[in-house]
């Protein structure tokens, strides 16, 4: 793959996960209960952490990282403000699911790209991340963890 193809396609996923980043914001807001609110701002983190990495990445490759988000927050949130207060916290792990989906596509095809070793440690370290989040999320849900106080 091209250098500057590669720049474009890492600064696609820092857009992707400056938008996990924002909604996961939002989502620790509406989280009361402790465990959770924990283990969904280690996300948060972990998204932070990909930001971070990708950028340091794109740089090194003589890139600009990107820090716009992508738009796809109404996606990842649905419309959070709404999601909040009719919903609550099944509704703010719904749209995390949603957007873990997203997450989850984007880096399982990252790291098919044929790109230097070091691109593609990080790609997978951070698809790993991902995949735990989704993993969480979803076993949330169907604990219907918010039903337990
Ligand atoms: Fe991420
Ligand atoms: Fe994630």
């Amino acid at each position: 793959m091209e250098t500057n193809e590669m720049i474009d396609k890492l600064n696609s996923l820092i857009r992707l996960d400056n938008d996990a980043l924002s909604s996961y914001n939002k989502v620790i807001e509406v989280i009361e209960e402790a465990t959770l609110k924990a283990e969904i701002t280690r996300f948060r983190d972990d998204h932070k952490r990909h930001v971070s990495v990708l950028s340091e990445l794109v740089k090194s490759y003589g890139g600009e990282a990107s820090t716009e988000q992508k738009d796809i927050r109404r996606l990842f949130l649905g419309g959070a403000t709404a999601l909040q207060s009719l919903f609550g916290v099944e509704g703010a792990l719904k749209a995390l699911h949603t957007g873990e989906k997203i997450t989850n596509k984007n880096y399982s095809e990252s790291v098919q790209w044929d790109v230097p070793e070091d691109v593609k440690t990080v790609l997978k370290e951070n698809y790993a991340d991902e995949q735990r989040h989704i993993r969480f999320v979803e076993s949330a849900l169907r604990d219907k963890v918010w039903e337990k106080r």
